[in-house]
């Protein structure tokens, strides 16, 4: 028998709200009836207790620190998978055969060129626009080449125009970094797999050819498999808004990219990097810091700490943690700001008002050291968690597609103004 819950409202009304249960036994009252029945809607403000949809893509634990692709944990696809395998898990549901994976990753070799006209914009863009501003008017515009003529969303082409993005936002990213150095765009070579192409594209100079260190290709894969989708972020509920309208795949994604810049979202890895140089600079006093976080007067927050989610530690932090000691090791990087954050984490987790919060370090805190070893500038560790974001995107765009109750979004409100003004002529108004 399925559950219900029961609802007294205060106007003498009573209803019953069906209970659905997920698979790792989740529980959500079912209230979309509750208008149409009963003249009430609910009021959650940022959605922390409001679920959109239902979804087989990815399961959190926030309490518990657990994160799953559908159903493999992200330790394991830390640990095993490539990148390109992650993504295809997360778009088709299955970890790819060797014919599944070997055509995936052809495909994906065979698209990284953009239309040759698009180099053009990148002319148009001021030499200080950061990366992110280019890169999501870059993957709006592939609409303009790849898209239905229309513009609408169509499942007609939804395999190529996927493999599109995937491949070509390595291009349009590597493009935007060398607009913003003034050097010459270097193009994609289908011989070489994922990471190593983009590398390339990065790095290459003319008169040096770059051969990238294999320490480096391992880490950028990692740090891609561990952003490729957190179920309903901001980003990616932004990507579903969209695509609820039928807008097209691009399109979708490229709001997703703007939602990512926000210094609360995927920008703080950037923020992370600049606070820690700033606490370096004056003279690593981590306790100023802190207590100035804990200010409630103090706008300040330690960027990287927190999350909507997760009240434990974030899962893809610990295997970033374990990894950035690594990599800096095997690169013979030695990074004082490394040492900043891990004194800053140490004081954070043992002061009372991060336990009580349960405020810990998230996915933002160490990816940037690892970025920085790399030789991934600032503004552009946002770009490389947007890399790494785009199969989630797809996945989710492709899941609402294809669910025959998905509706428009479109939230209501309590409103709260005025009622039942005039209009004063300009000329009366004091
Ligand atoms: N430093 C200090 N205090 C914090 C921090 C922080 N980083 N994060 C939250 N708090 C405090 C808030 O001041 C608030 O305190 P109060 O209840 O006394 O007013 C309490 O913890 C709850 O914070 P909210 O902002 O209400 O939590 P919310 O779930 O809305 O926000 C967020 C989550 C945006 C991630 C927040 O923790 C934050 O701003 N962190 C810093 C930015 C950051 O690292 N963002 C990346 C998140 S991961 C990602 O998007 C990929």
């Amino acid at each position: 028998m399925s559950e219900t819950a029961k609802l007294n409202l205060p106007d003498g009304q009573s209803i019953e709200l069906p209970v659905i249960t997920g698979t790792e036994n989740e529980k959500a009252i079912d209230i979309s009836q509750l208008r149409a029945k009963t003249g009430h809607i609910t009021l959650d403000p940022g959605y922390g207790n409001t679920g959109s949809c239902t979804s087989k893509i990815t399961f959190i634990d926030g309490e518990k620190g657990v994160l799953r692709h559908r159903g493999i944990s992200i330790e394991d696809l830390a640990a095993n998978a490539s990148f390109v395998e992650v993504a295809y898990l997360l778009i088709f549901g299955h970890l790819p055969t060797l014919e599944e994976h070997g055509r995936f990753a052809q495909e994906l070799r065979h698209h990284a060129l953009i239309h040759e006209d698009m180099k053009h914009f990148f002319d148009s863009f001021s030499s200080s626009a950061h990366p992110m501003a280019i890169l999501s008017a870059m993957v709006a515009s592939l609409s303009a080449y790849y898209g239905q003529a229309t513009g609408e969303a169509s499942m007609e082409n939804f395999e190529m125009d996927a493999i599109r993005l995937i491949s070509k936002i390595r291009t349009l990213a590597a493009f935007s970094y060398r607009k913003s150095i003034g050097k010459p765009f270097i193009y994609p070579k289908s011989a070489l797999p994922y990471c190593e192409n983009f590398l390339r594209m990065m790095f290459n100079m003319p008169e040096e050819d770059y051969i990238p260190d294999p320490e480096v290709t391992n880490a950028l894969n990692l740090l891609l498999i561990l952003h490729a989708d957190h179920e309903q972020n901001c980003s990616t509920s932004t990507v579903r808004s969209v695509g609820s309208t039928k807008a097209n795949l691009f399109a979708s994604v490229a709001s997703g990219i703007l939602a990512l810049w926000g210094p609360l979202h995927g920008g703080a890895n950037q923020q992370v990097v600049n606070m820690l140089e700033m606490i370096k600079e004056d003279g690593s006093n981590v306790d100023k810091y802190v207590a100035k976080a804990k200010d409630s007067k103090d706008p300040f927050r330690l960027m990287g700490f927190g999350h909507r989610v997760y009240k434990n530690y974030d899962p893809r932090a610990k295997v970033i943690k374990g990894a950035c000691d690594k990599v800096l090791e095997k690169l013979g990087v030695h990074d004082p700001v490394l040492e900043v954050a891990k004194r800053l984490e140490e004081h954070a987790l043992s002061d009372d008002y991060f336990k009580e919060l349960k405020l810990f370090p998230n996915v933002d805190f160490y990816s940037g050291i690892i970025y920085r070893a790399i030789g991934i500038p600032t503004d552009m560790f946002t770009v490389i968690f947007t890399i790494g974001r785009v199969p989630g995107w797809i996945a989710h765009w492709k899941e609402m597609m294809e669910e025959p109750k998905t509706r428009i979004v479109r939230p209501r409100q309590v409103y709260n103004g005025d009622t039942n003004s005039k209009y004063i002529p300009r000329s009366d108004r004091s």
